[in-house]
């Protein structure tokens, strides 16, 4: 896995054949696969021998979540976000969906309102739906090459019957950093009409610039606090989706008690090679993990100069995350991925995010494989410019 005194992200892993769902949907077809979000790399060697020995034992008996996880959850949160965290606001998940789902299920009653701003990661738009609720979304705007928040929109937006605003930051797909002036106003709207938010926060420890950091919504201050149910998971960061772990943090009793209830005889607890892989994820792979952000810097760049290369393409600054949102409105096409995946590179349809016109590109993937991809959309687009 070490290559040259340094970690390995260039080597091709091959992953068709291996039920992969990323690799899978394109068998037996010369399409690129840039969609889901998960990367190409090998796990950190870390997780990848915390396995082996975990795998070596033998016994896979019902599992709690251990007693050093938590403690290591606890003081990476205090030391990466300066968030003091106790371990028994804790709840271990098979799935960061699952908590988005669960937490729909635990705010307010059926036929309740739940908000939040598109385009956004799909589940954010189905889970209300699963546990009756009724979605109210609110677009982000771009204003001078930069996506935010519309808050009057938001505002405005608001009724009487909203319980919950479900957020994403960094966010997932348009790559923000929310800045605590932002994260303020909003957690400052929610306050005022008594809304609980769920800060859906799985791509935290992706941001790509040097100058911004995540700030979890929960450290706000002690109202964002007590309102806010946090879900992480080391599933994007150390490319572990595979394993089924996420976590809730959620610091208010009875909001708490609300979600656990909300779980009963319906979720899982995580299995034991999950917490096995976090616990060894979170503790051990600082310096793998510096590494893969330098690589994803790479990527990013990669992938900003082709855009702009590519007439009628473009792309606001990214800032978080290994998705690239490429807005492709100008080229007047009406299936930008469809176009694409014709062209043998498979991407996400922004329509899929609430935001058509879009595509979605996932870079966690290696450089030669991304070149390859990007000079097969950049000769389609110089083939068919205007999409026809
Ligand atoms: C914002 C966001 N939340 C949740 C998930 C998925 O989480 P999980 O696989 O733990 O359900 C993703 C995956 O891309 C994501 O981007």
């Amino acid at each position: 896995m070490k290559k040259e005194g340094l970690f390995d992200f260039d080597t091709l892993v091959e992953r068709r054949g291996t039920a992969s769902l990323k690799w899978d949907r394109y068998r037996g077809r010369d399409i690129i696969p840039l969609w889901v979000a998960d990367m190409d790399f090998q796990s950190p060697p870390a997780v990848i021998n915390a396995l082996q020995q975990r795998i070596a034992y033998g016994v896979f008996g019902y599992t709690l979540p251990p007693e050093e996880l938590n403690e290591v959850v606890v003081g990476r949160l205090a030391s990466n976000y300066d968030w003091i965290v106790k371990p028994e606001w804790l709840v271990w998940l098979p799935g960061l969906v699952c908590g988005l789902n669960v937490t729909c299920r635990a705010v307010g009653e059926d036929d309740d309102d739940v908000m939040t701003v598109v385009p956004v990661y799909p589940p954010f738009l189905t889970a209300p739906g699963n546990s009756r609720r009724n979605i109210i979304k609110v677009p982000l705007r771009e204003r001078q090459n930069r996506w935010e928040f519309d808050f009057d929109r938001i505002e405005k937006s608001i009724t009487d019957k909203t319980r919950l605003f479900i957020l994403c930051n960094p966010h997932n797909p348009i790559g923000r950093v929310f800045t605590r002036e932002e994260l303020s106003t909003l957690a400052g709207i929610c306050h005022k009409h008594d809304i609980v938010i769920c800060s859906d926060e799985i791509h935290c420890d992706l941001v790509l610039d040097r100058d911004k950091i995540h700030i979890p919504t929960a450290t706000l201050n002690a109202e964002a606090a007590a309102r806010t149910i946090t879900l992480m998971a080391p599933s994007k960061t150390f490319n572990l989706p595979g394993l089924g772990t996420a976590f809730a943090v959620i610091p208010e009793k009875n909001l708490r008690r609300r979600f656990i209830k909300a779980m009963a005889g319906i979720v899982p607890g995580v299995n034991a090679l999950g917490y096995t892989a976090a616990r060894a994820a979170f503790a051990e792979c600082a310096e793998w993990h510096a590494a893969l952000l330098e690589y994803l810097r790479g990527n990013r760049d990669t992938v900003a100069q082709a855009v702009r290369r590519i007439p009628r393409l473009s792309m606001a600054p990214l800032e978080a995350t290994y998705l690239a949102w490429i807005d492709m409105r100008a080229t007047g096409l009406e299936n930008p991925a469809v176009f694409f995946e014709n062209a043998g590179v498979g991407l996400q349809d922004g329509a899929e995010f609430d935001g058509p016109g879009f595509v979605r590109l996932n870079f966690g993937c290696s450089r030669i494989l991304l070149e390859k991809a990007l000079q097969r959309m950049t000769a389609a687009m110089e083939k068919s410019p205007s999409g026809s």
